[in-house]
């Protein structure tokens, strides 16, 4: 092992640290309405990446909404500030060298596009992958795992994204999984094989 290495002078530059680690960072930015199964595949791919022993994070409701986003409801305003802040965490976990994947609807196409531009304003970018989590809006409402399209449908949830709040499809992500057609470990491999390609499971 090697005794006398030293930094640069200030912080550890993203090339060092991935060089040192033996990974590089990027995100993968899952969009899509709520049951199209964006956490269901982010959980699948984390657990795959990780046994390929590289460093992967989930971001989704479960750890953001209840901690640091616990103040946000839905109305257009907070899921801005959702979003908002998810693209923050999500870049300095990249920029950490771990694969991070978040599952956000994300309605907005200009708050995913601030979340893009933080990734590509970093010096150097850092790559972004949005993947949109497509399912009809029938085929969501009629899996409701949770309940609430009923409950959206009847009025007693309020602004909920596909009944009455927008959901603004992406209209160029870097992939497109239609989960009434591809199941998890075909969306699984659909990413894997896109992230190969992009030369970001290979190491540093
Ligand atoms: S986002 O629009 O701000 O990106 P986010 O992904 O964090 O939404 O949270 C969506 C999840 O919160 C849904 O999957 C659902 O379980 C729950 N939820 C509660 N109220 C709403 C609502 N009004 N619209 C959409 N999802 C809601």
């Amino acid at each position: 092992m090697a005794t006398n290495i030293t930094f640069h002078a200030g912080s550890v530059s993203y090339e060092e640290r991935s060089q040192l680690v033996g990974q590089k960072g990027a995100t993968v930015w899952l969009t899509g309405l709520s049951a199209s199964g964006k956490s269901t595949i982010a959980t699948a791919l984390e657990q795959h990446l990780l046994h390929k022993k590289l460093h992967a994070f989930r971001l989704d409701g479960d750890n953001i909404r209840f901690g640091l986003n616990k103040d946000l409801g839905f109305g257009p305003k907070d899921r801005e500030e959702n979003i908002r802040r998810i693209g923050e965490v999500s870049l300095l976990f990249s920029t950490s060298a771990c694969i991070t994947l978040t599952a956000f609807i994300s309605p907005y196409v200009s708050d995913r596009q601030l979340a893009r531009q933080l990734h590509e304003a970093h010096n150097p970018p850092i790559p972004f992958i949005e993947v949109f989590v497509d399912a009809p809006l029938s085929v969501v409402e009629e899996r409701d795992p949770k309940g609430l399209y009923k409950k959206a449908r009847s009025g007693e949830i309020k602004e909920f994204t596909g009944i009455s709040a927008p959901y603004e499809a992406p209209t160029s992500p870097e992939i497109h999984i239609k989960t009434d057609e591809v199941d998890v470990e075909g969306a699984v491999k659909i990413i894997t094989e896109y992230l190969e390609k992009q030369g970001l499971l290979s190491g540093a």
